[in-house]
């Protein structure tokens, strides 16, 4: 049993050094290989995503990845940039199904963007349909006429299929919960919102103890601020899914406290995936050891439950977690004008409460 690891660039090195600190604790039996992404792969004259990480990830049961991207590279053409990387995992794999998970620790209300009263006990999923969409779609590309006037153009294209597999996953995901999916479109407008609802409808007809509501984009923005607790599994295309993940993020206090699932085959038994914080590189405390690895060490969690069947030490490493934050540790992002503890100092915190019997 072996995890590429794929740490990539700015606070990725740090965060996930301290996930594999977990990993290691709880499961010396698995394997954790590191491999170069990104800008620190391109830094050694490689491409974003190396021949040799790609093998990697072929020949191991898991990812799991930091971040990448550097403001160095900005001006290089899209597959020379970092992030070409992170979106070339996506389509090789076929990493369809991104489960983003949203909680509110208990502890931590006040961190929140919002009043305590609307967010305390928040858990919510995101299920983004991730290898689809506006991101993927030909044609793509930037030119100008004849007269010089520039254009650009992005596509929307779904086929059936697509909606089907990523709608199957919040329902099978709802089952599981509170039993609510709200399937998130501009069906007013577009027509591969038309498509969604009409197919999401369809796989709803197999879930019949699980509710669906539909919500337009614009209104489901506002809802998620307005009454974010109504909110079990929410399930949208590509795009509408990075916006709405972000903004359901930030009421957890910290997009550093948001884990990532990106499966291959769904919700089945030792499902290929990636797992990654949802946080990104965070230039400016980078190399600090100020990071919150709360993302990346959930993402373990994450990533024994899906491809590796393990629940309990899933629920473990989460138990763990609330444990620390119920205590009042912090670190930078949380603390306000409080005292904070560094990400390696977070991470004893959480190896010690693992060993506290529940
Ligand atoms: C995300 C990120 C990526 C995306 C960026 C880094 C390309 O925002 O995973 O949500 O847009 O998918
Ligand atoms: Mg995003």
């Amino acid at each position: 049993m072996r995890i590429a690891v794929l740490p990539g660039d700015g606070i990725g090195p740090e965060v996930i050094g301290e996930a594999v600190r977990v990993m290691r604790h709880l499961r010396s039996d698995i394997d954790c290989v590191e491999a170069l992404v990104g800008a620190s792969a391109i830094r050694r004259a490689l491409p974003p995503l190396p021949e040799e990480t790609d093998a990697l990830c072929r020949g191991s049961d898991a990812i799991l990845f930091g971040s990448v991207g550097d403001p160095e590279f900005d001006d290089l053409p899209f597959a020379q940039r970092p992030e070409a990387a992170l979106f070339a995992l996506r389509h090789n794999y076929d990493l369809y199904a991104n489960i983003r998970p949203v909680r509110v620790f208990p502890g931590l209300e006040e961190a929140s963007s919002l009043r305590r009263e609307l967010v305390a006990g928040l858990d919510l999923v995101v299920v983004r349909e991730l290898t689809g969409g506006i991101y993927f779609s030909e044609p793509k590309s930037q030119g100008s006429d004849a007269d010089g006037t520039r254009w650009a153009v992005d596509t929307m294209y779904y086929r059936a299929p697509e909606i089907e597999r990523i709608a199957r996953v919040a329902f099978e995901l709802a089952a599981r919960r509170r039993k609510r999916v709200t399937s998130v479109d501009k069906h007013n407008i577009l027509a591969t919102s038309r498509l969604w609802r009409e197919v999401v409808n369809e796989v709803a007809r197999a879930y019949p103890d699980v509710e669906l509501i539909h919500l337009l984009v614009d209104n489901a923005a506002m809802q998620i601020v307005r009454r974010p607790r109504d909110f079990d599994v929410i399930v949208t295309e590509n795009m509408f899914g990075d916006i709405l993940s972000d903004e359901a993020a930030i009421l957890s206090g910290s997009i550093g406290n948001l884990p990532s699932a990106s499966l291959a085959y769904g919700l089945s038994d030792r499902t290929f995936g990636m797992y990654e914080p949802v946080g990104g590189t965070a230039p400016d405390i980078a190399g600090k050891c100020l990071a919150n690895p709360t993302a990346a060490i959930l993402s373990v969690a994450l990533l024994l439950r899906y491809s590796f069947n393990d629940e309990a030490t899933a629920r473990r490493i989460e138990a763990a977690v609330d444990r620390v934050f119920a205590a009042g540790t912090r670190t930078r992002d949380l603390a306000g004008s409080r005292a904070f503890v560094g990400s390696r100092e977070f991470t004893d915190e959480v190896l010690r409460c693992l060993e506290v019997p529940a």
